[in-house]
């Protein structure tokens, strides 16, 4: 038999695979997160464009605070337009080692003014930049020039401040789907939904 110790388990246990799982799935979240470098996950945001088809792009998984997810972006973008007309999200977040994925459905509403800052001052230099540069009428032009302005911005702006355009959203979750593999048994899903008493959970096949 493989002694070898499942990647998941060792990191301190799956309750995906336990018998008992945890009342409170937020417990399962902080336990899948990896601490203080939660930002270095990334989540693929769907939202529902104007013509009721899903549109999904990957973002960067900011932090959780116990009970909403959080995400953030550029108030021009497309996201920001389709969740102020439909505030219905799904997350899925996948984890590198491809041992784990969460997708969790639920309402985005604007993250505070803290939130916001919080996220920005956090940025590397690189995304700072990208936050002020990141235009429509910036990606229309030549190579040449996007390098040019890229490389001017960067030398007289090497820690801009947060832009107007700079926005987030927490997402607050209605459903959480967990699914985990192990290679010792089938891979399962442990969801969980919001009743009117709490959480109620069920297992379900991977
Ligand atoms: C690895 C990776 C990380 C990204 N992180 C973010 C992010 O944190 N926020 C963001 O607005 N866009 C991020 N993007 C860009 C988005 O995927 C997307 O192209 C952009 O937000 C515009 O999306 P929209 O037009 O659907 O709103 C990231 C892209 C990649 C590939």
């Amino acid at each position: 038999m493989d002694s070898t110790p499942d990647p998941a388990t060792a990191r301190g246990g799956d309750a995906v695979h336990a018998d008992a799982p945890p009342a409170d799935p937020a417990d399962l979240v902080r336990s899948w997160l990896p601490g203080e470098d939660a930002d270095t996950l990334l989540m693929t945001v769907s939202t529902v464009d104007g013509e009721g088809y899903p549109r999904a792009r990957t973002v960067r998984l900011t932090g959780f605070d116990g009970e909403r997810f959080l995400f953030h972006t550029d108030a021009r973008s497309r996201k920001v337009a389709e969740l102020a007309a439909d505030p219905r999200v799904a997350l899925t977040i996948l984890w590198p080692e491809g041992t784990r994925q969460l997708v969790v459905q639920g309402t985005a509403c604007a993250a505070s003014d803290e939130e916001k800052a919080r996220a920005y001052a956090a940025l590397p230099p690189y995304l700072k930049q990208l936050a002020w540069l990141n235009t429509a009428e910036h990606a229309t032009l030549p190579r040449s020039e996007r390098e040019r302005r890229w490389a001017d911005f960067a030398r007289e702006r090497p820690d801009p401040p947060q832009p107007h355009g700079w926005t987030g959203f927490a997402v607050t979750p209605h459903r959480m789907l967990f699914w985990a593999s192990t290679g010792r048994a089938a891979s399962r899903r442990l969801e969980y939904a919001r009743s009117a008493d709490g959480w109620e959970s069920r297992h379900l096949p991977g």
